[in-house]
C-alpha cells in the first residue's frame, strides 16, 4: 500500500524536503496531459474538420449527391432556401426567362453597395455637390471607378428592368394567377424609374438641373395634382401646393430640391423598393414558381416499369 502511495505521481509526502527529479518529471507529464489529449483532439479536427461540433453547427446536413440531401441542402440554408428546392427545368431556361429579373435584382444590390459607399464622398448641398463628384472623379482613389458602376449600373437596370417586363409579357406570364405580381410589378417599374431620377439631380450639374427642370414641370400637368393639369386648379392647385412644389420643396428647382431628391434617392425610394422586391419574389413562390412550358421529361427519367401496357404503346 505504501508502495502504491509513493508511486502515485504528484503526491509529496515529505513537504520541505528536495524533491527526486523523477517526482518532478512525473509530476510535469501529469499536468501536461490534458493539454496533450487537446492537442490530438485539434489535430483530429484539422485533419477532419467535417467531424468537429463547430462544422455540424454550420453545415447541418451531408453534402453528398443524392436528391434529398441536395434538396435538404437547399432548404436549411438562410440564402438557398429562397429558391425553391426543385424546380421545372424548363422554366429557369436562359432562352425562356432571359435572366432578366435576377440580372435587375443584382444590378440592385451592386447599385444599393456603391451607393453607400458614394455617400461616405457626397454633401446634398448646392455649394459641395458638384465639388464632391469632381473630388470622386479627380482625387478619390477608384472614385471614378465607383462613380461609373454607380452610374452604368443605373442606366443598365433600366434597360433590363423593361426587358424583364417585355418577357413577362411575351411568355404571357401576366395571366391568372399571376396577375397580383404582374402589378407589383408595375409598381417596381415605376419606382426603379424614380429612383434613376431622383439620382439624375445628385450630381447638381447642368445635365441633372435641365432634367428635374424638365420633368418637375411635367409634373405641373399631372391631373388634379398640377396646377396646369387637367382638373387641378378645380381641386384648389396652384405653383405653390401642387405636386410639382411638393417634389421640388420650393417652385425652383434649388437647395430644397437638391436635398429631397437625396433622401428620396438614397433611403426612402430604396426601403420602398426592397419591400416590394420582398412581395414580388415571395409571390413568384407562391404563384408556383417561374411560369413555363409543360416540363419536358428525359428518357432516362421516365420510369418504364410504372407505365402501364396502353401508355407504352401509345408513345410508340
Ligand atoms: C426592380 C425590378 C424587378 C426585379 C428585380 C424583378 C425580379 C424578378 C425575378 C428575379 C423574377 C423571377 C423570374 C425571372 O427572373 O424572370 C421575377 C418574376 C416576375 N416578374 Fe419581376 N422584377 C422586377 C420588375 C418587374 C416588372 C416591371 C414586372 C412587370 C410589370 C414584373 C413582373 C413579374 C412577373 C409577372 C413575374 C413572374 C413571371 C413568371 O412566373 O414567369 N417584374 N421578377
Amino acid at each position: 500500500m505504501a508502495d502504491e502511495q509513493q508511486n502515485i505521481p504528484g503526491q509529496d509526502e515529505n513537504p520541505g524536503e528536495p524533491k527526486p527529479a523523477a517526482g518532478l518529471l512525473d509530476r510535469v507529464k501529469v499536468e501536461l496531459e490534458p493539454f496533450k489529449v487537446k492537442l490530438d483532439q485539434d489535430i483530429k479536427a484539422l485533419k477532419q474538420p467535417e467531424k468537429t461540433q463547430l462544422y455540424k453547427s454550420v453545415f447541418r446536413v451531408k453534402h453528398d449527391e443524392t436528391p434529398r440531401s441536395r434538396s435538404l441542402g437547399v432548404i436549411s440554408n438562410v440564402f438557398l432556401h429562397l429558391h425553391p428546392a426543385r424546380i421545372n427545368r424548363d422554366a429557369v431556361r436562359y432562352s425562356y426567362t432571359w435572366g432578366m429579373g435576377g440580372i435587375s435584382f443584382y444590378l440592385f444590390i451592386v447599385l444599393t453597395f456603391t451607393g453607400i459607399l458614394l455617400m461616405f464622398y457626397y454633401h446634398p448641398s448646392k455649394i459641395q455637390a458638384f465639388r464632391d463628384v469632381l473630388y470622386l472623379e479627380h482625387d478619390v482613389p477608384f472614385g471614378k471607378l465607383l462613380r461609373n458602376m454607380h452610374r452604368w449600373g443605373a442606366h443598365l437596370m433600366i434597360i433590363t428592368v423593361w426587358l424583364h417586363m417585355f418577357r413577362v409579357y411575351l411568355t404571357g406570364s401576366y395571366k391568372k394567377p399571376r396577375e397580383f405580381n404582374w402589378c407589383v410589378g408595375v409598381i417596381l417599374l415605376v419606382l426603379t424609374q424614380l429612383l434613376s431620377f431622383t439620382g439624375y439631380l445628385l450630381p447638381d450639374d447642368q445635365l441633372g438641373f435641365w432634367a428635374v427642370t424638365v420633368g418637375t414641370n411635367m409634373a405641373r400637368a399631372s391631373p388634379m395634382l398640377g396646377s396646369e393639369g387637367p382638373l387641378g386648379p378645380e381641386m384648389g392647385m396652384t405653383p405653390f401646393n401642387d405636386v410639382r412644389f411638393a417634389l421640388l420643396g420650393g417652385s425652383i428647382v434649388d437647395s430644397n430640391a437638391l436635398l429631397r431628391a437625396y433622401i428620396w434617392h438614397c433611403v426612402a425610394i430604396p426601403v420602398v423598393v426592397s419591400t416590394f422586391l420582398v412581395v414580388h419574389f415571395w409571390r413568384v413562390r407562391k404563384d408556383g414558381g417561374i411560369s413555363g412550358p409543360s416540363p419536358v421529361m428525359l428518357e432516362k427519367e421516365i420510369r418504364w416499369d410504372r407505365l402501364d401496357e396502353s401508355t407504352v404503346k401509345g408513345r410508340g
